[in-house]
């Protein structure tokens, strides 16, 4: 999906003209308004929230009029914006439109314009995605979708760089979607640092440590999972340092490219599911793609962010390790892995250990598809967030919230410090209340880890597949947490 602002507030000739119409406002004056009034007239144009309208024009060089209804202005936020974006774009090319002019007027919104720049770019290309399967069938290719945006009322240049920002997040989301969408046999840990590597340039360098690197470094926890797969685990790490950063942030993504849970094996229903496990590492490389195209050169205060993507495939092979058996983390923890299924804290652990003690970073944030109980506790619309610093936490709150990735806070207390205690290693990986608060206690898990450092998890197994459809999103991977962390870069 292309898109692009134009310049100025001058109605284009275009195939299709799509406008967003509020109920009970006057259309605009000049072309646009003619055309509105025109099809006023026919007594068909509703304004209600998505209902959607396309008249036949007398204008040859617009010959089609979409009016997109947004509802009432009192009701109108950030995420009706993006959905009617997206919902204009859908109808566009329902009608084999090649590219659409979206007219969008803010005056009297009471919206913030970077902020709706942003939803308007993120609706477009969000909504124009779709996950191309491997087929046979490759002749057959969609044809190739354009949008221009025509800004009436409203700052223009601060319009045009939140637009610019949503353009580059939600192209990253949408890398983000396509690695997660892939099947676990191509997705492999080996095709993620490879797509990271390809991610270096432009500030970004790209490092990744093989399994000799990882031996050398003791990380047993996350080599013991990746024994029982005949692929090679890979430690991806992408820096990116602006010149005058003074602090470092480190973002660390579970990167599980696929979890059969090991000789703890999983029931069969469902376990294809089990290719969404690295979506957390894919946020992550989706941070890097809009980092690489330059969607941070527009914060203040330059920051060094480090990426770190625990990419490991967890399988129940000869040499699997067996629940029972005692690892030892690169930071001198040992581990009684009592489930081989609780793998994603193991790989975090030797994660965030060694980006502590690399990067010494004033923050970690790491994100997670690590339990089964966070669908439980919060379905597929919010993910959890965790953390040792409150300060932390109300950043990530603040941030997906105004990315409309909402998050919701778990409690993490002195009380749940003892969850994941061991008669036979430092600590156990699966926590032993007697059932419940499995994402209370898989994050007193990886708290061990981040010890004093200010660290904040994010729990997306929800959120990362399955949510509801909602015009830019229908299936599949949601390519969550990119705009989160980029709205919290942003900050
Ligand atoms: N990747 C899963 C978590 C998961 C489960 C995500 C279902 C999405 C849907 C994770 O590795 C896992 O298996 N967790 C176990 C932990 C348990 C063994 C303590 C779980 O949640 O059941
Ligand atoms: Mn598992
Ligand atoms: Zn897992």
């Amino acid at each position: 999906m292309n898109i692009r602002l134009s310049p100025d507030s001058k109605l284009p000739a275009c195939d299709l003209i799509a406008v967003i119409a509020c109920e009970g406002r006057d259309p605009p004056a000049g072309d646009l308004g003619r055309l509105v009034r025109a099809a006023q007239a026919t007594g068909d144009l509703k304004a209600d929230f998505r209902k959607v309208g396309l008249f036949h024009t007398a204008d040859k060089r617009r010959p089609r009029l979409l009016v997109v209804g947004a509802g009432k202005v009192a009701d109108l936020t950030l995420e009706r914006l993006r959905r009617l974006a997206a919902l204009a774009q859908a109808q566009a090319e329902a009608h084999g439109v090649a590219e659409l002019a979206l007219v969008c007027d803010l005056t009297g919104l009471g919206l913030d314009a970077h902020a709706a720049g942003r939803a308007v770019a993120e609706g477009l290309v969000l909504g124009a995605y779709r996950y191309a399967p491997p087929s046979r069938k490759s002749a057959k290719k969609r044809a190739a979708q354009a949008a221009q945006v025509v800004l009436l009322g409203g700052e223009r240049s601060v319009f045009a760089a939140g637009f610019e920002f949503g353009r580059l997040a939600a192209a990253a989301t949408v890398f983000a979607r396509d690695l997660a969408n892939g099947p676990a046999n191509l997705v492999t840990p080996t095709r993620l640092a490879v797509e990271a590597k390809r991610l270096a340039g432009r500030g970004v360098s790209v490092r990744v440590l093989e399994r000799r690197d990882m031996e050398r470094l003791g990380m047993g926890a996350l080599l013991g999972v990746a024994q029982g797969s005949a692929q090679p685990p890979k430690l991806i790490a992408l820096d990116y340092r602006p010149p005058r950063a003074k602090s470092t942030v480190c973002v660390i993504g579970k990167g599980l490219t696929f979890d059969t849970g090991g000789i703890s094996i999983k029931p069969a229903a469902k376990m294809e599911e089990m290719r969404y496990d690295m979506c957390g590492g894919a946020a992550v490389l989706g941070l890097f793609h809009a980092i690489r195209h330059g969607a941070l050169r527009q914060i203040k205060r330059p920051v060094r962010v480090v990426g770190i993507v625990g990419a490991v495939e967890n399988m129940p092979g000869g040499g699997a390790q067996r629940p029972g058996d005692v690892v030892t983390a690169c930071d001198g923890t040992t581990i009684e892995v009592l489930n081989t299924d609780a793998e994603g804290r193991l790989v975090l652990a030797d994660a965030i250990a060694w980006a502590r003690r690399t990067y010494q970073p004033k923050c970690v944030v790491d994100l997670a598809t690590l339990t089964g109980a966070v669908v439980v506790a919060l379905g597929h619309e919010v993910a959890a967030v965790l953390g040792n610093q409150d300060g932390l936490v109300q950043e990530l709150l603040a941030a997906g919230k105004a990315a409309d990735e909402p998050l919701w806070q778990l409690p993490l207390w002195e009380v749940h410090k003892g969850l994941n205690k061991s008669k036979y290693a430092d600590l156990a990986n699966l926590p032993n209340a007697a059932g419940g608060a499995g994402t209370i206690g898989a994050a007193a898990f990886l708290a061990h880890f981040a010890e004093d450092t200010p660290w904040a998890h994010l729990d997306i197994a929800g959120t990362a597949w399955g949510a509801e459809s909602k015009d830019y999103y229908t299936t599949g991977a949601t390519g969550t947490g990119v705009r989160t962390l980029l709205q919290w870069l942003l900050g």
